[in-house]
């Protein structure tokens, strides 16, 4: 490295630039090379040393004995100097050298990076609440971990009700000194994102609420033990079994296409009454039955039903915590229906997919192909 302080003649505008200059293509030059934390340091101590930094010697010897009408030009100079040794510190790859000058051959193809694209059960879940939202739905989130109070007797399923078997699910440790309804549970459906909703805000409510839920289910082509699901709940005044036959055949139609036809049988939930499986004809035969519809014709997709009373009374209870005259979840005033669907379920049925392993294996062959 060179200590020499280069001489300084005179100290007209002209000289200054000149002997500047110089001195800042040294420090770009410099500045290329601090790939390392050592090159750094060194080329601080080089330039700001305290003793024998160059810029302490250039100060030395050209402002002390500079004229007073030269220190003014000199310092701006002797600053901007500065500023560029420290730029240079703080982001010494900006000072760096051009590509072309690390010697990369620019004629060489470039490295193609493949950009991301949603997962396909993401995909699937957006599908299907894109189609509520065209109706004026809009979207509700709640926890995984949920209270008993939410994911279960809220939504009528009391404590020790064989319903809950149904839905097994891993609870959270060290719980025993709660209230039962207090007790914190991985949820097992969206469900209690309703009873959420409805102690939040009074009606009218049209909400989807997309989301994971836990089981305690054993692993197979079918089942995985988390696994998502999108909720629907619409309350309002004249809310009728119709409108909730309209709005899933519409639904179903716009997911599976519209030669698809739907079937309503009855089924039992403890939170609605009367309950219905929703079956869609089968998209693989047309109806005419198939192996994947086990030749009936049929492809069972979503639970739903008309908002059971008892869920109501829940809801008017926990809104009455905080204003006891609240009415607005009077059954005789109002009515709704609600729905349930598995994203997985619906995914693999939309793509043909026989394991639902593969949306959890993280295997590229499987994901590229949504891309
Ligand atoms: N929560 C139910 C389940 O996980 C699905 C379901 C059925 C949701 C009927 C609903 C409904 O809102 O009305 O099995």
């Amino acid at each position: 490295m060179n200590e020499v302080i280069p001489e300084l003649l005179t100290y007209d505008e002209a000289a200054l630039d000149r002997s500047f200059a110089t001195l800042a293509d040294e420090v770009r030059s410099e500045a290329s090379a601090l790939t390392t934390p050592e090159a750094q340091e060194n080329f601080r101590l080089h330039w700001l040393g305290r003793k024998q930094g160059r810029l302490k010697l250039i100060s030395e010897a050209w402002l002390k004995s500079a004229p007073a009408e030269a220190r003014k030009p000199l310092g701006i100079r002797f600053n901007q100097l500065k500023q560029q040794i420290e730029s240079a510190l703080e982001s010494p790859s900006a000072t760096a050298k051009k590509p072309a000058e690390q010697g990369i051959d620019i004629t060489l193809p470039g490295a193609v990076r493949a950009p991301g694209i949603p997962h396909p059960l993401l995909k699937t879940m957006h599908e299907i609440v894109s189609v509520f939202h065209h109706l004026g739905y809009s979207t509700n989130l709640g926890p995984q971990v949920e209270s008993d109070f939410y994911n279960f007797e809220a939504l009528n399923f009391p404590p020790n009700h064989p319903a809950r078997d149904t839905q097994d699910t891993l609870q959270i440790a060290a719980q025993h000194t709660r209230p039962g309804r207090d007790r914190l549970l991985m949820r097992t459906h969206t469900s209690p994102v309703q009873i959420r909703t409805m102690v939040a805000q009074a009606p009218p409510i049209r909400i989807v609420i997309p989301g994971k839920v836990h089981r305690n289910d054993a692993a197979d082509a079918t089942h995985s033990p988390i696994f998502h699901q999108v909720e629907g709940l619409c309350v309002d005044t004249n809310i009728t079994f119709s409108d909730l036959k309209g709005t899933l055949d519409h639904a179903m139609k716009a997911l599976f296409g519209s030669a698809v036809k739907t079937r309503f049988f009855p089924s039992f939930f403890p939170f609605t009454e009367p309950s219905a499986d929703v079956q869609i004809s089968c998209i693989f035969c047309g109806g005419k039955g198939c192996r994947k519809c086990k030749h009936s014709g049929w492809i069972e997709l979503l639970g739903c039903g008309m908002v059971d009373p008892a869920v109501f009374a829940s809801v008017t209870a926990e809104r009455r915590k905080t204003n006891p005259a609240d009415d607005a979840y009077n059954p005789e005033k109002i009515t709704g229906f609600a729905f349930g669907m598995g994203v997985e379920r619906i995914a693999m049925i939309q793509h043909g997919i026989s394991d639902i392993g593969h949306f959890y294996s993280g295997d590229m062959r499987f994901l590229e192909q949504f891309a």
